[in-house]
């Protein structure tokens, strides 16, 4: 029905019309927030590439989540930069270990909130990387598996709702899946990073979590950013190694990747946006070039436009504000 009939700006008018025909809804409730959790107490060091943005003590990752929670928000996701780093990942293993602690201590004050633990070596490797590394500098998945699974014990001993492997190793979703149901924990969740991409916005996040590899990169096991039908296998096979959710990551710049994974499977779509898609926005309104919150708005809603059904944000605190519980 062409021009004149069709006026697409009969429904622009006003408020009132865009309003009614809008096809796209952010919620609090879709809301995750990442917390990045350091020793010591009384700690509230904040990360530079990050504004707005610190790395807590235990007592003070408690006390923000009941703050962000008071807010609206209903799920964080827990990053540990332990002091202790080595060649086992020993930190991530111990169930006094800062991470254990954390997800301890914040579902203590919060038993209402739902605690996603990070699972990931790089945190507790002395080289930064999220797998064990041989003799010859490569990263050997079989043995990184066993012990990425031992980490998800212990992170759902300590009383994660979820645990969310990150690592990108092959077969970890079905290890852990595993390792948690011989354990009696087979009604802990496991929310898949199944299509994560080496990706140069991780940037801040590897100053907020002291996590960037000493040597080398993260391109023999994080995917290709031109690959998309991968990403469709990577995560069809952790929806069949048992994963209850499935994520993709980053998000902005991989918004045909989200559709096409949410046209794929059933199971729930957690898109990611990262640290750097969140200092390029903070930076830019910083210097006045953009609006800050209708930016942040926008690219909410473009991630979950194309398909994410819930969004990892940074900026999740200052949203639940702006929408309402
Ligand atoms: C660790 C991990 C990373 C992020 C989440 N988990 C960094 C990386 O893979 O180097 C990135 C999150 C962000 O940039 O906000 N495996």
């Amino acid at each position: 029905m062409p021009f004149p009939k069709h006026r697409a700006r009969r429904t622009r008018q006003s408020e009132a019309w865009r309003a009614l025909v809008r096809e796209t809804h952010l919620r609090t409730a879709a809301l995750i927030y990442p917390l990045f959790v350091v020793p010591g107490r009384g700690v509230r060091h904040p990360v530079e590439s990050m504004p707005g943005i610190f790395q807590l003590s235990v007592d003070e990752a408690a006390r923000h989540a009941r703050d962000v929670a008071a807010r609206g928000i209903r799920t964080v996701l827990v990053f540990a930069a332990p002091e202790h780093k080595d060649a086992a990942a020993s930190a991530a293993l111990d169930a006094q270990g800062l991470a254990a602690s954390a997800i301890r201590a914040i579902k203590e004050a919060s038993p209402q909130l739902l605690v996603w633990a990070d699972v990931c070596l790089c945190g507790a490797t002395d080289h930064g990387h999220c797998g064990h590394v041989t003799a010859a500098g490569t990263i050997d998945n079989d043995s990184s598996v066993a012990t990425l699974a031992q980490v998800a014990l212990n992170y759902a001993r300590a009383g994660a709702d979820a645990v969310a492997p990150s690592d990108m190793m092959d077969g970890r979703v079905a290890a852990i899946r595993a390792l948690l149901d011989a354990s009696g924990l087979a009604g802990t969740p496991v929310v898949s990073y199944a299509a994560k991409y080496a990706s140069s916005f991780y940037g801040p996040f590897r100053e907020a979590a002291e996590s960037a590899p000493a040597f080398g990169d993260r391109r023999s096991y994080q995917m290709d950013p031109a690959n998309a039908r991968e990403a469709l296998r990577e995560v069809r096979a952790d929806v069949e190694e048992g994963a209850d959710l499935v994520m993709v990551k980053p998000a902005g710049p991989y918004l045909d990747v989200i559709r096409q994974v949410r046209d794929a499977v059933q199971v729930p779509v957690v898109a990611y946006q990262v640290s750097g898609e969140f200092s390029l926005i903070k930076a830019a309104a910083a210097r006045g070039w953009i609006d800050e919150r209708a930016a942040v708005l926008e690219t909410l809603t473009g991630i979950h436009r194309a398909g994410a059904d819930l969004i990892i944000s940074y900026f999740a605190p200052e949203v639940a504000g702006w929408l309402g519980a």
